[in-house]
């Protein structure tokens, strides 16, 4: 076990997975303290699939026959991005797919290469467990900052524990065949995946890591000057 702090420092999104399961009582655990994640008026909006064994093989065969008639997917029941995504965001969204790209040795046109390693999500990138995570479509924005409060939590709950997580927005463009494989209800709308299990040590992709902008570029202090001077 570990503290938050290292939680945080040490959890990466992890796309090679060791075929090893997770115990079930381990992920029990974790689904009990994520439901601990606070949530605007304590709603709780988050509803999640866990899948594994034979359902998850059942699961991804369908979702190869999807991917071979339809590479692209299918339409995400959400916009993932702004259509006109604008920078620094596009920025960095493309500085992302270079650095992953770049890290993996897949050139920029090699367009089989990316399709091919993009289909892998939709494997859990090889984890023994997927989670398919769904909000109730009537819910606001508001909300969904929930769901994702619950994802960060759960992520760093299974990384404390010696498991590895990538959180995958491209399973909203699989809702279809993952709505009727698993018989998730109409009124959860498929937001994003979770794959988990154990990194595969030895695998190149998991050594990939992001860098993050600097804390100005995303907060103002504002009277911590003033505040210090006083002491
Ligand atoms: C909601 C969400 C959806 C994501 N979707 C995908 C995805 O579909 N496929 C993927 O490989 N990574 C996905 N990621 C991982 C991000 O690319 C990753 O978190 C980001 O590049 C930072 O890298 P790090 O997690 O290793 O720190 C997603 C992350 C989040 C939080």
């Amino acid at each position: 076990m570990v503290g938050v702090s290292q939680a945080v420092q040490s959890r990466r999104s992890v796309r090679s997975f060791l075929p090893d399961p997770v115990p079930a009582g381990t992920l029990h655990e974790i689904l009990e303290l994520a439901q601990l994640a606070p949530s605007s008026s304590n709603m709780q909006p988050w509803r999640v699939f866990a899948v594994t064994g034979a359902p998850l093989a059942d699961l991804l065969q369908r979702v190869r026959e999807t991917a071979a008639a339809n590479p692209r997917g299918e339409p995400p029941e959400y916009p993932i991005y702004a259509p006109d995504l604008k920078d620094p965001y596009n920025a960095r969204r493309i500085a992302c797919a270079e650095d992953l790209y770049g890290h993996i040795g897949v050139a920029r046109e090699n367009k089989l290469g990316r399709l091919m390693h993009f289909a892998r999500n939709f494997a859990f990138f090889g984890a023994p467990v997927g989670l398919i995570v769904t909000i109730d479509r009537t819910m606001e924005r508001g909300q969904w900052a929930d769901v994702g409060i619950w994802l960060s939590t759960f992520m760093l709950l299974a990384q404390e524990r010696g498991l590895s997580t990538c959180a995958q927005a491209a399973w909203a463009g699989m809702n279809r065949t993952v709505r009727s494989a698993l018989a998730i209800p109409d009124e959860y709308l498929v937001y994003c995946g979770i794959a988990l299990g154990y990194a595969d040590p030895e695998a190149q992709i998991n050594t990939l890591r992001i860098g993050r902008e600097p804390i100005e570029s995303a907060v103002t202090m504002i009277g911590f000057e003033e505040a210090a001077e006083a002491r």
